[in-house]
């Protein structure tokens, strides 16, 4: 008999709570006709070893090993490819997931007939359990973009636990994007439909074994993924949180600047009269600037071709020359197109024709730095290389 209900279950390094977590989904799913797929990345632990150990106890287990490709979402879209069930289940396989609410769930798509169902944290009667509060203050940011930007009505769409129909699944599929931990996010942002969705609070368990694989990448593919979703018809959404680190930089140079002045840090003379007198406070800010955004771009933006440790003084050079460059670059565009100006447009004043030609030169100069330091400095050989 093919089974109704498909729980796929995603596991690295788990192999203390994976006996626990399928014994107890198991047994909460009794009364349904299910499987259990263990999707692997081939855990250095061998969690795919224990795991079909316990195929003896729980007949409805199957197993995946993957030797190829690792993450969270596409571990999740492997087993989806090789799920039986009309209906998904993806769930946490750390016993961070309370599998109480699976029979719930389940009943919402054969009662309710929903699309998609979640387990909320953020919701009355949900909770996030013990969380450090920069966590709380990262998840609550990345809800509050989803819900703006994307219009996703739903409390948690974070959550790593949901149920989806399979014709939704089939619908969606060739549109998600499988970086990452956002597979919830992507099935909601990019279903063409308005699905039918429920939600069912629970608490969000602390983990006793193993450790939580979230990281920096995890956390920027999300805010890819956002825009992604809402501006990827558009843009390329990398530029997009390149910009957002650009203008996080103007702030920190005007601070610098402020700075310097309450410093009263003192003037240079350079001995070229169109450069004299230079503010030292300028100088500093921009310096600023330059150190936050490449700390940025480096742990940020570029995260997967960051550099560490003793490359980062050797990144940070390259970063430099290219915002030198780059100052270059806006300086003779300036000319050029001032100059161009000036000689086509007349009876327009001057002041009009410098601001435009500064806002040009200032948006060449943004898409040079950007194409060198996405190509250069952070170049795609650097990819995975730390
Ligand atoms: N196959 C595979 N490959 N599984 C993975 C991978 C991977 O690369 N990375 C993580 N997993 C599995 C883990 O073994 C675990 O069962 C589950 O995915 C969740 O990973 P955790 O590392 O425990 O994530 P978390 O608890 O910090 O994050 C939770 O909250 C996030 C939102 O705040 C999860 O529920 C996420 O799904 C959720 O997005
Ligand atoms: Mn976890």
């Amino acid at each position: 008999m093919t089974p109704s209900v498909s729980v796929i279950l995603p596991t690295y390094n788990e192999s203390e709570n994976l006996p626990i977590a399928a014994d107890r989904i198991s047994r909460s799913l009794s009364g349904f006709n299910h499987e259990i797929i263990v999707v692997d990345d081939d855990s250095p632990d061998h969690t795919w070893e224990i795991a079909e150990n316990l195929q003896e106890k729980i007949p409805q287990l199957r197993v995946i090993r993957r030797l190829t490709g690792k993450g969270l979402s596409s571990a999740v879209l492997t087993g989806m490819g090789a799920a039986e069930g009309e209906v998904f289940v993806v769930m946490d396989s750390d016993l961070q997931h309370d599998e109480k609410i699976l029979p719930e769930m389940i009943r919402s798509f054969y009662e309710r007939d929903v699309d998609l169902c979640l387990g909320t944290r953020y919701a009355k009667g949900g909770s996030t359990g013990k969380w450090s509060w920069i966590r709380i203050g990262i998840s609550r940011f990345a809800n509050f973009l989803a819900k703006r930007l994307l219009g996703i009505p739903v409390s948690d769409p974070m959550s790593g636990y949901f149920g989806i129909k399979r014709s939704v699944y089939s619908e969606t599929v060739n549109e998600i994007n499988p970086r990452g931990f956002k597979i919830l996010l992507e099935f909601l942002g990019r279903s063409k439909e308005d699905l039918k969705i429920e939600e069912i609070p629970y608490t969000f368990q602390t983990r006793v074994h193993g450790k939580t694989k979230l990281n920096n990448s995890v956390i920027k593919n999300f805010f890819l993924a956002v825009l992604d979703i809402r501006f990827g018809k558009w843009i390329s959404p990398t530029f997009l949180l390149y910009s957002i680190v650009g203008a996080t930089g103007v702030v920190v140079n005007l601070l610098g600047f402020l700075l310097g002045e309450a410093l009263d840090f003192p003037e240079l003379t350079t001995g070229f009269a169109i450069l004299d007198p230079v503010s030292i406070s300028v100088l500093f800010g921009i310096e600023l600037s330059i150190v936050s955004n490449f700390l940025l771009n480096n742990y940020f933006t570029f995260y997967e071709r960051r550099y560490s440790e003793w490359k980062l003084p050797l990144g940070f050079l390259l970063f430099q020359s290219v915002s030198i460059f780059g100052i270059l670059v806006q300086v003779l565009s300036f000319h050029f197109i001032y100059q161009s100006l000036l000689s086509e447009m007349t009876g327009i004043n001057a002041f009009t024709l410098k601001f435009t030609s500064d806002i040009l030169s200032i948006v060449i100069a943004m898409f040079s730095n950007y194409f060198l330091n996405s190509n250069v400095t952070w170049s795609r050989r650097q990819e995975g290389n730390f």
